[in-house]
């Protein structure tokens, strides 16, 4: 494999592994607030993030590429309403679709088309991601100032269940 390639699908571990800890951050605000299901539902999508690190390491293994971790960062956004981690999601989403896309460019300009073929089912799962984000800021902000409602909100987020990712090495 390209050293170049090697090296960001290497570093996009980490930074999969930093994006589960950022939702369990937000999934521990929620937590303090007394809101479960909205702690749920991003306790479910901190378990994805590892899913996404996961894939990437195995499809480096797989390759015959070495993987080496480093450190991962410390959450570092403070969140003081309930919207504040439903926008910085969404913000952080599209940091990532970019580094995706810094990926699937690098892996095309040497004809990786295998790297390619495998990051195509990420950057679906970054559309996927994008629009779940912003969903839930468009409900908080229809819903999110009336208790009634947002008990309702809270339920609904505390269905949403665990399934292991469609992509299989
Ligand atoms: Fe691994 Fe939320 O993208």
């Amino acid at each position: 494999m390209n050293d170049k390639v090697s090296a960001l699908l290497n570093d996009q571990i980490n930074k999969e592994f930093y994006s589960a800890y950022l939702y369990l951050d937000m999934a521990n605000f929620y937590a303090r607030k007394g809101l479960d299901g909205f702690a749920n539902w991003y306790e479910i999508q901190a378990k994805e993030e590892q899913d996404h690190a996961m894939l990437m390491y195995q499809y480096l293994h797989n390759n015959g590429e070495e993987v080496t971790f480093e450190t991962i960062a410390k959450p570092d956004k403070t969140f003081e309403t309930l919207m504040d981690p439903l926008k910085a999601g969404l913000e952080h989403e599209k940091y990532v679709t970019s580094l995706i896309n810094t990926i699937y460019a690098a892996a095309q300009e040497v004809n990786d088309f295998r790297t390619t073929q495998f990051l195509d089912w990420f950057i679906k799962e970054q559309g996927e991601e994008e629009k779940n984000s912003s969903d839930l800021i468009t409900r908080m902000e229809l819903f999110g100032d009336d208790a009634r409602s947002l008990y309702m909100l809270n339920s609904e987020l505390a269905g949403r269940a665990y399934s292991a990712p469609s992509l299989v090495l």
